[in-house]
């Protein structure tokens, strides 16, 4: 990807609003109506955006959202593209370079995921310490030295800083909030019991498909970033059941007010600090 095709990107948001956000939000699988509870909404449809990957399933919508959470301005991405829809990992991570560019030096990426720690139970919820990552780098390529350096340090990928006002603004809500390693696979099949075992002895505690390149082209430009999951399943082999996408959507669904809530004092505490 060229430096150019993001600024052309940031050309058509710029058309539209001159709006700078502090913080960015990438919505994942059943938080995609927190989008209606933010203040002074202003939407931008991904097809008016230049370059900006839109989703292959036919009637999965994507906007991004420029407004309010308390006085924390935000942008949040309303649908994301996934390494599994044939995307490169460059392509997956062209919003977060923008929403970057558009002004958000912190972004907190949202995920469902599969529990691979024995102590987790569907409906948890867990900060993301770190994470292994299976898919390529999102910076294979020639680097863009506009954004960040060719070699980048991924230490402290996940702003130990940042966690924990997470975490004591979870104590403060009365939210349990677990933490771990989470390790992004490429999909879009399930794992098998076998590699569930083997990532649990890598030290992974929750398996999904997204984040980990999001949060790594993030940490190439200096954001810092906050990683939550809301586990949605236990992983495969952990249960006598077959893993369904019904069952992820159905968690989703039921444990979608408490995310909201633990998204909104992430946002809130986040957004006010110094990094
Ligand atoms: N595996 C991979 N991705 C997922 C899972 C899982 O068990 N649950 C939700 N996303």
């Amino acid at each position: 990807m060229e430096y150019r095709i993001l600024e052309e990107a940031v050309a058509s948001v710029r058309k539209v609003t001159d709006f700078r956000p502090e913080v960015a939000v990438i919505l994942g699988s059943g938080l995609g109506g927190y989008a209606n509870k933010i203040s002074s909404m202003i939407p931008i449809d991904y097809d008016e955006i230049a370059h900006f990957p839109t989703s292959t399933v036919p009637g999965h919508e994507g906007y991004l959202i420029f407004g309010q959470v308390g006085t924390i301005k935000v942008v949040l991405m309303q649908g994301r593209v996934h390494y599994y829809e044939g995307y490169t990992p460059d392509q997956v991570v062209m919003p977060i370079r923008v929403m970057n560019m558009l002004g958000a030096k912190k972004l907190i990426i949202t995920n469902a995921a599969g529990g691979i720690n024995w102590g987790f139970v569907p409906g948890d919820l867990m900060l993301i310490r770190d994470h292994i990552c299976m898919v390529p780098s999102p910076l294979i390529g020639k680097n863009m030295d506009e954004l960040g350096p060719r070699f980048p340090d991924m230490s402290d990928i996940y702003s130990a800083k940042l966690r924990d006002l997470v975490k004591l603004q979870a104590r403060k809500k009365d939210i349990d909030l677990k933490e771990g390693v989470y390790i992004q696979v490429s999909g879009p099949q399930y794992e098998t019991p076998s590699e569930i075992r083997m990532y649990r002895s890598w030290g992974a505690d929750a398996v999904g498909m997204s984040t980990a390149v999001e949060a790594i082209a993030a940490r190439h430009m200096g954001m810092r970033t906050i990683g939550l999951s809301l586990i949605t399943n236990l992983a495969c082999g952990m249960t006598t059941r077959e893993l369904s996408h019904a069952e992820v959507e159905q968690t989703g669904r039921e444990s979608a007010a408490r995310f909201e809530t633990l998204l909104t004092a992430t946002i809130k505490a986040i957004g006010g600090s110094e990094r």
